[in-house]
């Protein structure tokens, strides 16, 4: 499973051109393709994927956790999914830090994707004051309990977790795969005490923070790691391509 997060990047123009240059290089993939686009975007470039016949699935990068309101510009979940999102980020770290939400916030955002019909993909990770405070499991699981709060065994079959750890996102310092192997590890067991073995064993749980091509191979040789979150390198066709054609080797 490789996730492309796209962030504040292309116009629908743009996004359209990427999804024209990137499909010829893709290779036949049984793993998932997934692309986070800007808003404006989905519409069309959903409608572009299914046009094309290409196996993407498009989704936002956010939605408000109420169904509908007044919230002066912010988006409701069905109306991305009505636009044609699949899945939508949630927690990403840019949200919690840059926009102030918290873990309440994020809670009521994945039962809300649950209730919209949009498979969230929530991400958790700690920064590196809290790595360096030894306090990095302990925010893990707070952050997880927390978000995870009365999810369903049901609907935790087709969550989706991503491990960012902050100090990783957009500054070229990626986890060893050793490294982000043992939070895998961890989260996945703390997964089997809160719900089940089966729950846990089933979990996709992607990495993400400064996922290049080179060094893809190698965090998902790793048995814990289940796919990529890739900021920067989704941007060009050729990155994420290499990325992709690597996840199915
Ligand atoms: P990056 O971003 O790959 O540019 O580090 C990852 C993310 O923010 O999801």
């Amino acid at each position: 499973m490789i996730v492309g997060n796209w962030k504040m990047y292309k116009t629908i123009e743009e996004a359209k051109a990427f999804v024209q240059r990137v499909a010829p290089l893709i290779t036949e993939s049984q793993g998932r393709i997934m692309l986070a686009v800007p808003f404006t975007a989905i519409q069309q470039v959903a409608k572009l994927v299914a046009d094309e016949k290409l196996s993407i699935a498009i989704g936002a990068q956010n939605m408000h956790n109420a169904e509908e309101g007044a919230f002066t510009g912010e988006i409701a979940g069905r109306m991305l999914k009505e636009a044609g999102a699949r899945f939508v980020i949630i927690g990403h770290s840019e949200r919690r830090h840059l926009f102030h939400e918290d873990e309440s916030c994020i809670h009521k955002k994945v039962q809300r994707a649950f209730q919209d019909g949009l498979q969230p993909i929530l991400c958790i990770g700690e920064t590196s004051d809290e790595r360096k405070a030894g306090k990095r499991d302990e925010v893990l699981t707070r952050q997880l309990v927390t978000a995870l709060k009365d999810i369903s065994e049901e609907s935790m079959a087709s969550l989706i977790l991503a491990y960012e750890p902050v100090w990783a996102i957009g500054t070229g310092d990626v986890a060893t795969p050793e490294d982000a192997q043992e939070v895998h590890a961890f989260c996945r067991a703390l997964l089997k005490k809160l719900y089940s073995a089966k729950i846990a064993n089933a979990l996709n749980i992607l990495y993400g923070g400064s996922v290049k091509p080179d060094n893809a191979a190698a965090l998902l040789a790793e048995p814990d790691i289940d796919g990529l979150l890739v900021g920067g390198a989704s941007l060009l066709p050729e990155s994420f391509s290499q990325i992709v054609n690597t996840g199915v080797s």
